[in-house]
């Protein structure tokens, strides 16, 4: 019997490049309001909620702000976050996304998203791989975000697969947490020491081989 009979996958920095983006949109924010943050500050904001971000950026800029502005402001990003993606391409898929997605299809591995992201949607179409998809749980489907492991529980759920023969693929250190924490096997993608809680880190899918993920 194989061991991995599902594998429920991160969208932003895993299948895309969109983390980038959210960099940006995120990065112009906090410049308009008088600061800025790192690279490094922005990995604690992958795999999190877009008004958890906000909270957090705000923190580092010392800021307060009424829940109206905080409304005001989360919209104001994803505004820009949203003119970058409308223009996406199935180009900007990271190298190897669709031919793994395609090798799981064919060998009867199941697929779900897993992501925080409210746009998820919009860029699975973009890039023209929605169609991979046996289930989809998004920011929309859940009421606590990654390390939570309730994204990959749902998304589990509807496969109809035991978290044990799960295996979530990630860029997100809350997202790594959020796997182990649901039970199930993660692949980092990334940097070996920012992500060194993974069963596995490797560069991007490109890399990565069936075999491996059986093995885990
Ligand atoms: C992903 C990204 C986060 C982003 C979150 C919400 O998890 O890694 O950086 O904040 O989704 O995305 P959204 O598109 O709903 O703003
Ligand atoms: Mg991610």
């Amino acid at each position: 019997m194989k061991k991995i009979n599902a594998c429920l996958f991160d969208l932003d920095g895993v299948l895309v490049d969109t983390a980038i983006y959210h960099y940006k949109a995120w990065r112009r924010l906090a410049n308009e309001l008088g600061f800025d943050f790192t690279e490094k500050d922005n990995e604690k904001l992958k795999g999190i909620s877009r008004i958890q971000s906000l909270k957090l950026i705000l923190e580092w800029g010392k800021i307060e702000k009424t829940p109206e502005e905080l409304q005001e402001l989360s919209q104001k990003k994803n505004d820009w976050y949203l003119q970058m993606i409308t223009h996406m391409q199935p180009s900007e898929l990271l190298p190897g996304s669709r031919e793994f997605l395609q090798e799981l299809k064919n060998r009867g591995i199941k697929i779900a998203l897993g992501s925080a992201s409210k746009n998820a949607i919009i860029i699975l179409d973009k890039t023209n791989i929605r169609h991979f998809f046996d289930a989809i749980v998004d920011g929309n489907m859940v009421q606590t975000s990654k390390p939570d492991p309730e994204v990959f529980l749902i998304g589990a759920k509807l496969l109809n697969v035991p978290p044990q023969q799960c295996v979530v693929i990630e860029d997100a250190i809350a997202g790594i947490e959020a796997a182990l924490t649901a039970n199930m096997k993660v692949i980092g993608i990334g940097d070996k020491v920012t992500l060194k809680k993974a069963n596995l880190v490797v560069a991007g899918l490109s890399e990565m081989t069936f075999e491996q993920l059986n093995s885990l």
